[in-house]
């Protein structure tokens, strides 16, 4: 079964490549896209890389991803750090999430090392800039193959 992966990107990760290079590095989101579907493709997966700056949004994207993906990379920037909404729609999505972050939030403002994705995530990348999503996709395919293990 091929797995298939969302990657959803959120709000002014857009801007990327302009954006605080200092922290962001110059990667574009395009830079982003192309490396999760050139990982996807090599690992033998299917991916789908969306962005949106709406925090409904991205509540509504994840709700329907139950039926249309096995799993998610979950970049959701500045909402990591303050909504509950996505919170839940993590949480009754039902499809294992690896959380993914450019910047090592823990060694930025406080405010950044509250996470509302973490206690739901399999695992959390982050610092290692756009290389994160390329390990995460491996990261998700360990899981994947591991659940059908499981379950024979
Ligand atoms: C970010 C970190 C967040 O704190 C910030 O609000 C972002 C990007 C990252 O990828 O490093 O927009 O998620």
């Amino acid at each position: 079964m091929t797995h298939k992966i969302l990657v959803l990107n959120g709000p002014n990760l857009n801007m990327l490549g302009m954006r605080e290079p200092e922290i962001y590095w110059r990667d574009s989101l395009a830079d982003i896209e192309d490396l999760c579907t050139k990982t996807a493709k090599s690992l033998k997966m299917d991916v789908e890389c969306l962005q949106t700056n709406y925090e409904g949004e991205m509540v509504t994207l994840i709700q329907k991803a139950h039926d249309q993906y096995n799993g998610i990379i979950l970049n959701a920037a500045a909402y990591t750090h303050t909504s509950v909404a996505l919170h839940d729609a993590v949480k009754l999505c039902g499809l294992p999430v690896i959380e993914v972050h450019l910047s090592n939030i823990y060694s930025r403002e406080e405010f950044r090392h509250k996470s509302y994705i973490s206690p739901l995530a399999k695992g959390v990348l982050c610092g290692f800039g756009i290389m994160g999503y390329s390990l995460a996709l491996q990261a998700m395919k360990n899981e994947l193959n591991a659940g059908e293990k499981d379950n024979g």
